[in-house]
């Protein structure tokens, strides 16, 4: 991977830049830089001064751990109908039927775009679990990867983008607390953020004609977790406490096939690989989905995981396996080359050894509830990619989905607030925004505490909210979470902030967003299965929740 040597860098916005693009035009500051907020970026930079703000270096976050692909009607024996049939029969039914719609149809447009600015696949297409039909686009098993550093040579050719590497999102800043005049109002308009350079130990405020949350996942809320490390959930927590609607936090989706090794942190096995006939074995070598569903090893993720999960506590096993041994060692190589690589410097020569799994938490399905163009509840305030709750998912996302979900609402949200920009009033200079007051915090001299309760909330999230859930474990983790708010509300404005305890706050907030949707759920459906309201009551439909 290409990284600049300094890994902080930042452009003047040039007068005239050769497009239609000048320091007049309206700036867009999209928060992340996965597939969701660079593909947005290169949109916006066609009518605006884009600003891009990335946690840690521009290529680190989900997006570039992918692995499976991107699913999309490419192949033309494939049919949209049947794609769309998939993503709703995966989502149990409670996705968002037009949302299905568009996001499938406008699926090949969109990889065509990726194509044209540097992103190759393979000819050969993936087959994934839940899919009927082969219809994966990958690079063999670094899709991601492929993806990301295409984006970020894209965006680094365009001088209209200002890219601040290493700088955390704190809040929105939201109008009320900034003009007097909107001081009743709830909340108001997003007018930008509070920002950490966490390489320069400095906060800054960054003004914006309108804020895109591109924030990424949450998976970091749980113990086990396919997630890196920037993970936390920031987008979700940020809008919501700036009043945005957030909706299925309950629906976490568990990645069965995570690599069981003490040095691997978070290596994900892909779902691929079952798609080429690899089988899970329970601890002592049985088939572990017969007679469990017709599909077997490639069955829906959330039935898949919770039969590992049930397996390894009947038998208080572990793991389980992966068996690739039909594959010959060479095709193995070939189609998974980074998995043989991975795997083989722990001493795992697959496809020859069987390939120690366990699920781990790897995707949310919900987050912040926008409308068919990625905008949120509040004013000025767009969110796309893996943050958002777009009503693609439902209950459970199918397998390569999110990629697309990401390119298709990045375009969207670029098109739309297209117009909002040129139809709503614009930013001026009496908005300018005041400084973070530092008040009297003080330098943290110990990290102890913030470690402890990083742990304490992941710890109880895996055992209380994890695959299988039951009313007593909710109100517990419910009942924790609460005193973990109440010491944390003492101390985070006493200490001068940085990077981990932003992000604590963050994952405490996500915590508790889950656990109220879980318990607010009267019945188990998709991922959320509850083990005390397995059966919805009669006649009563599948509801989607929201919470303010
Ligand atoms: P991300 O790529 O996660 O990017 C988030 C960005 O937000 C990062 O730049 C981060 O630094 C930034 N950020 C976060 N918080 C802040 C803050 N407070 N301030 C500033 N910046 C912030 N999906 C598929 O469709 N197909 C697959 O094959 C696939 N495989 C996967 C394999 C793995 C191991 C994982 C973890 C996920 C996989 N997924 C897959 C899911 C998919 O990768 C993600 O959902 C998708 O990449 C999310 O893209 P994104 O742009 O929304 O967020
Ligand atoms: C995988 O490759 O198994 C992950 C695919 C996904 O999360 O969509």
């Amino acid at each position: 991977m290409n990284r600049p040597e300094n890994t902080t860098f930042s452009r003047q916005f040039p007068q005239n830049s050769g497009t239609a693009v000048s320091s007049s035009s309206p700036h867009v500051l999209i928060v992340g830089s996965g597939i969701a907020g660079l593909s947005a970026a290169i949109h916006f930079s066609d009518f605006a001064r884009v600003t891009v703000l990335a946690k840690a270096t521009l290529d680190e976050g989900n997006t570039r751990y992918a692995q499976g692909g991107i699913a999309a009607v490419v192949d033309p024996s494939d049919r949209f109908d049947h794609h769309i049939e998939d993503t709703w029969i995966a989502g149990a039914k409670l996705g968002v039927p037009e949302v299905i719609h568009f996001c499938v149809q406008e699926g090949p447009a969109r990889i065509e775009e990726l194509k044209a600015w540097g992103a190759n696949f393979e000819q050969e297409l993936h087959r994934e679990g839940g899919h009927g039909a082969r219809r994966i686009l990958h690079t063999h098993d670094s899709t991601g990867q492929t993806i990301e550093n295409a984006l970020i040579q894209k965006i680094r050719s365009l001088s209209q983008i200002d890219i601040r590497e290493h700088h955390t999102a704190i809040d929105l800043i939201m109008e009320n607390k900034v003009r007097a005049q909107s001081a009743k109002k709830p909340f108001g308009r997003a007018l930008g953020v509070y920002a950490l350079n966490t390489k320069a130990g400095t906060i800054a405020a960054v003004q914006a004609d309108l804020v895109v949350l591109a924030t990424g996942g949450a998976g970091k809320v749980y113990l086990y977790t396919s997630n890196p490390d920037v993970a936390t959930g920031d987008g979700v927590a940020m809008a919501h406490r700036a009043g945005a609607t957030v909706a299925n936090l309950e629906f976490m989706q568990f990645h069965p096939t995570c690599l069981y090794h003490p040095s691997a942190k978070n290596f994900l096995i892909t779902e691929a690989l079952r798609g080429e006939g690899a089988k899970l074995l329970t601890f002592d070598g049985r088939d572990l989905m017969e007679g469990k569903h017709p599909l077997g090893s490639l069955a829906p993720r959330d039935i898949v995981a919770r039969a590992i999960d049930a397996e390894m506590k009947r038998t208080a096993s572990p793991h389980v396996w992966l068996d690739a041994r039909h594959l010959s060692t060479e095709t193995f190589k070939e189609k998974f080359p980074e998995i043989a690589r991975f795997c083989g410097t722990l001493g795992i020569h697959a496809p020859k050894d069987l390939i120690p799994v366990v699920p781990a938490a790897h995707y949310s399905c919900g987050g912040v509830w926008t409308d068919h163009h990625g905008a949120t509840t509040v004013h000025g305030l767009y969110a796309i990619g893996e943050v958002a709750c777009t009503g693609l998912h439902g209950a459970n996302r199918l397998a390569s989905n999110s990629l697309l979900e990401a390119l298709v609402f990045a375009k969207r949200c670029a098109d739309h607030a297209k117009n909002t920009l040129k139809n709503s009033e614009r930013l001026t200079i009496e908005d300018r925004l005041p400084e973070w007051d530092f008040g009297r915090a003080v330098e943290l001299e110990e990290q102890i505490d913030i470690t402890a309760a990083w742990r304490e909330i992941r710890t109880l999230m895996w055992n209380y909210v994890g695959i299988v859930r039951t009313d007593r474990r909710l109100n517990r983790a419910r009942e924790r979470l609460a005193l973990i708010r109440h010491e944390l509300n003492e101390d985070y404005w006493k200490f001068r902030l940085n990077r981990d305890l932003i992000e604590l706050r963050n994952l405490l907030t996500v915590s508790e967003l889950i656990v109220e949707c879980a318990l607010r759920r009267s019945s188990s459906i998709g991922l959320h299965y509850n083990t005390d309201r397995l059966e919805p009551p009669l006649g009563h439909p599948p509801e989607t929740f929201t919470l303010v």
